[in-house]
């Protein structure tokens, strides 16, 4: 399967934090729209995704998959032919085993794709579908997680459309990430579903229903995730909470700034029609996106750990290193760390640029800040004179695997 099709994290929206099974095609076509008026478009956001539920509780007579009649009377490719007209791309859920999770639960009743993955790939390209959300919801059929995965990987691919793939299995099937990219998934679920809480109380490497941001933070830290991204194939660690009543304005702020230094997919999980602005501050907020999206490829990881206090680096190109004084407790704490700690040269001196106040200082290598209760403060630091790349060669293979 084709990973140049996210050579960076993908970026867009999906519709299960917010609505769960409750979508239709208003919410659909107004949601590209915000998309566009908001400024997320313009940002970077590109994919307009529905998650489960959105089809009907049957197959066809010819045994093709389709919409839910009910809450999508146009049908689903008019539906992709509106988001493409507002220049955004279009994603759709299904599953690979015999039904969905939603359905799987008793929410919703619908087939999965399992034995059918040919014929409904090509479904998804006449439809004009973009990226599909792969779940593992539904009876195996006694097959293998891997055999079920590289089929619709495969038929994708013979559909002859461009459609990004994204599996969500988070550890069921093993621990993904060491071989979701190997049959060509773009992105791969790391962490059971998210709930938008700061926390959920659970300890470093548990990785169950349901996960706070910072139950996420430390599951990719415990299994070192940073070593499996890179180009076209990213760790998922679930869509964004950003704007949602559980979080405060710093904790959406924090999570969306730790999701950045993860090179997370950054999938927005609200309701785009009724942001704040603060919200939209959050999500738009170019130079942190910049972060995320930086043309390295490489994931960030935690390089100190003090308790309630940890230090956070991801190395950007041209040997800039974006840093994140990441604060868990519940009091504002100052937090300080230096240029050889986080991996930079070393030079006279450094451009400190806080990434959320948009200003600049010059530092000899010390980097601090008194940062909020739940708060993030992220930086750019770059060598500003005098700088030789004194760093070993094996610098940056220390950040991969692969
Ligand atoms: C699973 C996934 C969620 C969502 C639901 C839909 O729980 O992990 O992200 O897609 O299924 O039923």
């Amino acid at each position: 399967h084709d990973q140049g099709l996210s050579q960076t994290p993908p970026m867009g929206w999906n519709s299960w934090n917010t609505f769960g099974c409750d979508i239709d095609e208003g919410l659909i076509r107004d949601t590209a729209d915000a998309m566009v008026t908001s400024g997320m478009a313009a940002a970077g956001y590109e994919y307009v995704n529905l998650d489960d539920c959105w089809m009907a509780h049957t197959r066809d007579s010819n045994g093709d998959l389709v919409a839910n009649t009910t809450r999508f009377p146009s049908g689903m490719a008019a539906l992709a032919e509106y988001v493409h007209d507002q220049g955004l791309e279009i994603g759709l859920y299904e599953s690979a085993g015999t039904e969905p999770c939603a359905s799987e639960n008793n929410q919703y009743s619908a087939p999965g794709c399992l034995n059918n993955e040919y014929n409904d790939a090509n479904t998804f390209a006449r439809w004009g579908i973009d990226y599909l959300k792969y779940d593992n919801c539904g009876g195996h059929g006694g097959q293998s997680a891997w055999e079920r995965f590289l089929r619709m990987s495969d038929a994708l691919d013979q559909s002859g459309r461009d459609i990004v793939y994204s599996q969500c299995s988070w550890g069921q099937e093993g621990a993904e990430w060491t071989w979701a990219w190997r049959h060509g998934a773009n992105l791969w679920r790391t962490t059971a579903d998210i709930t938008d809480s700061w926390d959920e109380g659970k300890s470093a490497c548990d990785n169950n229903f349901f996960m706070g941001v910072t139950d996420i933070v430390d599951f990719q830290d415990c299994e070192d995730m940073h070593r499996y991204a890179n180009w076209g194939h990213w760790n998922d660690p679930d869509m964004l909470e950003v704007g949602n009543p559980g979080l405060s304005e710093t904790e959406s702020r924090a999570h969306f700034g730790m999701w950045c230094l993860m090179a997370a997919p950054l999938i927005a999980g609200n309701d785009l029609r009724n942001m704040s602005q603060s919200t939209v501050d959050v999500l738009t907020n170019q130079e942190v996106v910049d972060v995320d999206q930086d043309p390295a490829g490489v994931q960030g990881r935690k390089v100190r750990d003090d308790g309630d206090r940890e230090v956070w680096a991801k190395p950007l190109v041209d040997n800039e290193v974006a840093v994140g004084l990441f604060n868990r407790g519940s009091s504002s704490a100052t937090i300080s760390t230096m240029a050889a700690e986080v991996g930079l040269p070393s030079a006279t001196d450094y451009v400190v640029r806080d990434l959320h106040a948009h200003t600049e200082s010059i530092s000899s290598g010390g980097i601090s800040a008194s940062v909020p209760a739940h708060g993030l403060a992220l930086f750019r630091v770059t060598v500003n004179s005098g700088g030789a790349d004194t760093r070993p060669t094996e610098y940056l293979s220390d950040w991969h695997w692969m």
